[in-house]
């Protein structure tokens, strides 16, 4: 299977005229199907891909790895740009109305659009709670059940319901698993549910143990230094070969893992093509 990685929107831009924005999304282009995990926050997603030369009319499907909006900011930019009729895989959950609340400041940071208008530019949505195949070799997580005891969801972020806020579950939190030679590759969006519980669940839904890479946002920005040094640990017991971490893994976090994982680590920034 001939396969490419690229990561078209990342908080920093990795080459020239590039745009960076706070979100990600990543092309998977393979000799079937191409598919776009997520579509960062606006336009830098299709600006890049631009500069790339790729064709977003190209993509075949679009997954959704949550609701927030620097995952899903970039639908409407990037639907007008495929110019047809799309599926798109994601949980139910993504429209629910998310909140952040930190610093005594409640702050909207679910989906900016109405399903109304997504659909009016060809969005097919293809909600489902479950693990969906995409192709003999790639399929999503579904919702990741979180069996550590050491990842969580941070308690700001919230959902707003007629009562008030309520924790969000974040249970439409998920990830993109390719089954490949060498391994699983697994594609992180926020990693809400924890990296570690949704590489248990890869390896659970596939019956493949080894791990080459890990790619994507690993949501360790607000964590406690012994949630890292705890994730750390585990990465290095499942074996990953490879680790490019992007989004919200946050700069201490990263740098921890830079130190442990040598030259198997490398920030996946916009820009950033892996061939396999
Ligand atoms: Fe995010
Ligand atoms: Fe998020």
């Amino acid at each position: 299977m001939e396969l490419h990685i690229t990561t078209l929107s990342e908080n920093t831009a990795g080459l020239g005229n590039f745009l960076g924005e706070w979100g990600l999304s990543i092309l998977v282009e393979t000799d079937g199907p191409n598919i776009l995990f997520d579509t960062g926050q606006s336009i830098s997603a299709s600006h890049n891909a631009d500069i790339l030369g790729i064709d977003l009319s190209q993509i075949d499907k679009i997954v959704l790895s949550h609701g927030h909006f620097d995952h899903t900011g970039g639908l409407r930019q990037v639907l007008r740009r495929i110019g047809k009729e799309i599926e798109i895989i994601a949980h139910p959950d993504m429209w629910q109305a998310k909140y952040a609340t930190r610093e005594g400041e409640d702050r909207y940071i679910g989906i900016p659009f109405q399903r109304q208008e997504l659909e009016s530019l060809g969005a097919r949505f293809n909600l489902t709670t479950e693990s969906v195949r995409l192709t003999d070799n790639i399929m999503t997580t579904g919702e990741v059940p979180m069996v550590t005891d050491y990842e969580e969801i941070e308690p700001y972020l919230v959902v707003k319901e007629d009562a008030g806020f309520k924790p969000d579950k974040l249970l439409d939190d998920q990830a993109l698993i390719i089954n490949t030679e060498p391994g699983l590759v697994v594609i992180l969006g926020c990693a809400h549910h924890g990296i570690i519980n949704t590489l248990y669940h890869a390896q659970q839904l596939t019956g493949v143990k080894t791990i080459d890479t890990v790619l994507g946002g690993c949501h360790l920005m607000d964590a406690s230094e012994e949630r890292v040094w705890l994730t750390i640990a585990a990465l290095k017991e499942i074996g990953v070969q490879r680790l490019g971490v992007s989004h919200c893994t946050g700069l201490p976090a990263s740098a921890i893992m830079a130190q442990e994982f040598g030259d198997k680590f490398f920030f996946n920034n916009a820009g950033t093509i892996l061939s396999l």
